[in-house]
């Protein structure tokens, strides 16, 4: 071992001796410390032992195999944000389905080009950095995260430009950037954890299929990523906004759009989806686009109802909390700022016919 770049240490693991060994050149000539393993069961005990900042695996291993390994890892608290870095052979779309289902974070070719293992790593450790430091967000000054925040925003920007991501492993590193979104008006991300389980519901109980509805869960968390740069002073104002105000509040939708854009992520596209559009309104009269019916895509209509029940449900700095049969009430009957006319008439329909099941989620995720 010698002394690495920041003290990063990589677990290396391969049953080859002389991939291994190729590896280990490579990453120490980049700076990092390694550490060898040379079935999937060492690589388990390894990472769990000295918790390495990546791992870099094979697929197939004897003993245990890299899949299972990386499934185990990803399934341990201690070792689940542990970025792991999976080595297929070429004409291997099966092994990288299977490696994407295990867990891994992201691919390299054997054989292994020099060139490419350097931006994996770099890459991924640079994931990990961040993801460590939003670990931690809660017990930092607020000055201080947002400056960190501006910067995760604009490096995953450059690394989702890049072409560079989206595998789904990145999910946990994305859910944690919509909480510091959230941040300011709400501190536990109670509530973009509750919209995951309302649209699934709407979704499912829309008949859409499993690929929509597991997605909408993962997406519609992200829909108000873009309030990240809303400011304080117009994100906590206890009452009105202002024109000039509400200008800025409403662009949270497409900067919440423009930071999702550009990746090839499912996932992703989905997210962008529901970002720019979950405050269109079924008849024309949202924002930002003023798109009506069913050019607003589905996925950001489901959001759009499940996203005004637990804003009203909440407590905001410049709203009380409404209970259940009061936020049922104005999403079916109006309130003259919320008419029945802005839903899709058949989500709204399934929306009353299940209102139970959102007070039921309500009441079950209140607290985190
Ligand atoms: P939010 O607080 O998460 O609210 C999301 C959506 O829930 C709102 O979208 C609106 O459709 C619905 N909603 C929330 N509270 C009420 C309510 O008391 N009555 C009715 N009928 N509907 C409600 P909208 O209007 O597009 O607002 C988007 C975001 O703008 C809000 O997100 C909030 O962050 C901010 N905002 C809206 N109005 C005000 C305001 O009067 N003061 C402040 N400080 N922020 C506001
Ligand atoms: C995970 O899959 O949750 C860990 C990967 C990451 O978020 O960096
Ligand atoms: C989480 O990671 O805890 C939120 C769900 C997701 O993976 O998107
Ligand atoms: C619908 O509009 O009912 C579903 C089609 C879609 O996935 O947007
Ligand atoms: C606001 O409450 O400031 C926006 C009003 C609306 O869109 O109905
Ligand atoms: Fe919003
Ligand atoms: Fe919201």
């Amino acid at each position: 071992m010698t002394d690495g770049e920041a003290g990063k240490t990589i677990l290396l693991a391969d049953d080859e001796p002389g991939i291994l060994k190729l590896l280990k050149t490579l990453c120490e000539g980049m700076g990092y410390r390694t550490i060898e393993a040379s079935n999937g069961f060492e690589a388990v005990e390894m990472t769990v032992r000295f918790l390495p900042d990546l791992a870099i695996m094979d697929g197939s291993m004897p003993v245990k195999s890299g899949f299972e390994a990386i499934q185990e890892l990803k399934a341990n608290l201690l070792t689940e944000h542990i970025p792991i870095v999976m080595l297929t052979g070429l004409q291997t779309r099966e092994d990288r389905l299977k490696g994407i289902s295990a867990g891994a974070n992201d691919f390299l070719t054997k054989p292994v080009d020099a060139e490419e293992l350097s931006l994996r790593v770099r890459n991924n450790l640079k994931i990990k950095e961040y993801h460590d430091f939003l670990k931690d967000h809660a017990m930092i000054l607020e000055e201080q995260v947002r400056k960190r925040t501006m910067e995760l925003h604009r490096t995953l920007d450059e690394l989702v430009k890049a072409g560079e991501l989206v595998t789904q492993g990145y999910l946990d590193t994305i859910f944690r950037l919509a909480v510091v979104s959230e941040y300011k008006d709400e501190e536990t991300g109670t509530h973009i954890k509750r919209i995951s389980y309302y649209t699934k519901e709407l979704a499912s109980t829309l008949g859409m299929d499993a690929d929509f509805t597991e997605g909408i869960f993962h997406a519609s968390i992200m829909h108000d990523i873009g309030k990240v740069g809303i400011p304080d002073s117009i994100l906590l104002k206890p009452g009105a906004l202002s024109p000039g105000e509400w200008e800025t509040m409403k662009s949270h939708t497409e900067s919440g759009a423009r930071i999702l854009s550009g990746s090839n992520s499912p996932y992703l596209k989905m997210a962008e989806a529901i970002a720019r559009s979950h405050h269109e309104r079924w008849d024309g009269s949202g924002y930002p686009s003023g798109l009506s019916g069913e050019s607003i895509p589905m996925a950001a209509r489901i959001t759009n109802i499940a996203d005004q029940y637990d804003a009203l449900r909440t407590r905001r700095p410049y709203k009380p909390a409404f209970s259940h049969a009061e936020a049922v009430r104005i999403i079916t009957e109006g309130d003259g700022r919320t008419m029945p006319r802005h839903f899709d008439p058949r989500i709204l329909r399934v929306f009353s016919a299940h209102a139970g099941r959102f007070e039921e989620i309500y009441e079950e995720k209140k607290d985190g």
